[in-house]
């Protein structure tokens, strides 16, 4: 019997195809959940998480949507509904961005980056509220990062997407809270996923997150597993009185240490 149980309860996670939206899916759907995997550019490692998924007796939807187009998130949340009939969890995983110097922006990164890492957010929430309801109520978790509130080197256009979404989750939290409805985010420090491989074109991978490991009080990465069980614990009873709070999960990195 796994220590939280999720049976009968419906999650959607985007961007679950892989990386950290992968542990969550599957983490829900090892304690009894049914999950909705959405995936944008690669249907090959989404289709091999359904598969795992499928494998622990759980149903699994397969859905196809870039999150940042309005018309795809609302098509997701259809083709949920249809197969469904409703949905308990919400997790705001994916995310994207143009990684550039400030002065080197344009319009179009901007409006990409904030469709798909703040604007997905409020509008699924607006139809993830609906579906919620109609079960007495559900949980919304949104995955933030560091660069919400500190500056990385050309994370300027997603950062300003996270510090929105950390924005959104409070005003989230303070209106839906009284339909049932629990909206929080996590932001965890560095997790190894594919997202480091930009590091690769900067120099050796190995080296430099070596360099930063040391710096990290618990002296190691955020594995994608630990990020998938600190958001379903936000998913159980156990948080309800947590609302509209991003947990920080970095190993107190960001914390000021004294030299
Ligand atoms: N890795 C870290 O160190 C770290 C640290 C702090 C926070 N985070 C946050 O954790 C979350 C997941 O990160 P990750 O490292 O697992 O990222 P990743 O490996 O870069 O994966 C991004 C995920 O988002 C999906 N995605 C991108 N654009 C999308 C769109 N327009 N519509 C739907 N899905 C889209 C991708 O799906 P496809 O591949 O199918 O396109 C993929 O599943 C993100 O919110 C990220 O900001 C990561």
């Amino acid at each position: 019997m796994p220590s939280t149980s999720f049976i009968n309860k419906i999650a959607l996670v985007t961007g679950s195809g892989r990386g950290i939206g992968r542990a969550i899916a599957l983490h829900f759907a090892e304690n009894g959940a049914d999950v909705a995997i959405n995936f944008f550019r690669n249907r090959e490692p989404a289709e091999q998480t359904a598969r795992e998924i499928e494998k622990l007796g759980r149903r699994v939807l397969l859905v196809r949507a870039d999150v940042g187009d309005m018309d795809d998130l609302n098509r997701m949340f259809d083709e949920l509904e249809k197969e469904f009939g409703g949905l308990d969890i919400f997790i705001h995983n994916a995310a994207s961005g143009y990684n550039r110097p400030a002065m080197d922006q344009k319009p179009k990164g901007w409006d990409w980056t904030m469709n798909i890492n703040a604007r997905a957010l409020l509008f699924s929430a607006q139809r993830a509220a609906v579906l919620m309801e109609k079960r007495g109520g559900g949980n919304i978790v949104s995955i933030s990062s560091a660069g919400a509130t500190r500056v990385l080197p050309d994370y300027v256009v997603v950062g300003a997407s996270k510090a929105a979404l950390e924005a959104l989750t409070r005003y989230l939290g303070v209106e839906l809270i009284s339909k049932g409805i629990n909206v929080n985010a996590v932001s965890p420090g560095v997790v190894e996923t594919d997202a480091l491989n930009h590091f690769a074109s900067m120099g050796s991978q190995d080296n430099i997150l070596q360099k930063f490991v040391e710096l990290v009080p618990a002296g190691r990465l955020v594995t994608p597993e630990e990020v998938a069980q600190v958001v379903a614990f936000l998913c159980t009873s156990a948080a309800s009185m947590i609302v509209g709070q991003t947990i920080i999960m970095d190993g107190g990195y960001s914390l000021p240490v004294p030299k």
